[in-house]
């Protein structure tokens, strides 16, 4: 694990980052019995932050390979409009276009996940304020346990305490998740369940936000 760095991300990481984002997406279940369509899933899940913000975005490195990342935002708020003005038009069209090639498991996902909207199971009370900044990070299977998330999350806090951003929150939806963050100084600032999972796992997952405040005093700035 010596050759391990942990770097900004460049463009030519994108590829490995898409990937990533998707082996990890469900908890360890089978991807291809959810969602198989590899293109959008990592359009939601990266799409932003390699293309819109990719300042915020770094990887973990062994020998040339990346092996994990956290990609992330300094403005939550940012996140949510470029989602909707441009994001989400660009995957409604994609979607439609290859509607016919999607097979019946991901429609199947896709009607849970909006069952799951309806119900108001994706609302959250609003952290922008305290917590402006916000992350993603996955660490690929055989990487997992040697300290590679830790190092990616110290070396993001410590950006965006430079950026002047006084806190950091994200959701989580499984308990070692849950209780890696906690493990890094984060806190559960609210916490509920999803269904839209059921129908595969048989019981609903958790969800969590977790927040972590940076104590940013521009007072004490030299
Ligand atoms: C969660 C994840 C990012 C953690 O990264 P990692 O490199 O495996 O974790 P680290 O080795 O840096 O662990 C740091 C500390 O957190 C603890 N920790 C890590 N994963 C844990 C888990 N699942 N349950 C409990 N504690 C955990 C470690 O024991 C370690 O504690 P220590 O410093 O006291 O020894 C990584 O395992 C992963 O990508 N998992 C799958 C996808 C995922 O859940 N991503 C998060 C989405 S919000």
């Amino acid at each position: 694990m010596n050759n391990i760095i942990i770097r900004p991300f460049i463009k030519e990481d994108r590829k490995s980052v898409r990937m990533i984002s998707y082996e990890t997406a469900f908890l360890g279940e089978d991807n291809k019995n959810i969602f198989a369509d590899e293109e959008i899933l990592a359009d939601v899940l990266t799409n932003y932050f390699t293309d819109y913000e990719p300042d915020s975005c770094f990887v973990a490195d062994d020998g040339g390979k990346v092996i994990g990342y956290i990609i992330g935002s300094k403005d939550i708020k940012r996140v949510r409009k470029i989602i909707i003005i441009k994001i989400l038009p660009h995957l409604i069209v994609e979607s439609i276009k290859r509607l016919l090639l999607f097979n019946k498991n991901d429609v199947r996902f896709l009607y849970h996940v909006l069952l799951s909207f309806l119900k108001g199971e994706f609302s959250t009370p609003d952290f922008s304020k305290d917590y402006p900044a916000t992350l993603h990070i996955n660490i690929k299977k055989d990487y997992r346990g040697k300290k590679i998330g830790k190092g990616l999350i110290e070396y993001y806090l410590s950006y965006i305490y430079r950026q002047g951003i006084r806190g950091v929150h994200l959701g989580a939806i499984s308990e070692g998740a849950k209780n890696f963050f906690l493990n890094c100084g984060f806190s559960i600032l609210y916490q509920s369940k999803h269904s839209y999972l059921r129908y595969i796992l048989k019981q609903d997952t958790p969800y969590y936000v977790l927040g972590k405040l940076l104590c940013y005093n521009r007072n004490l700035e030299i």
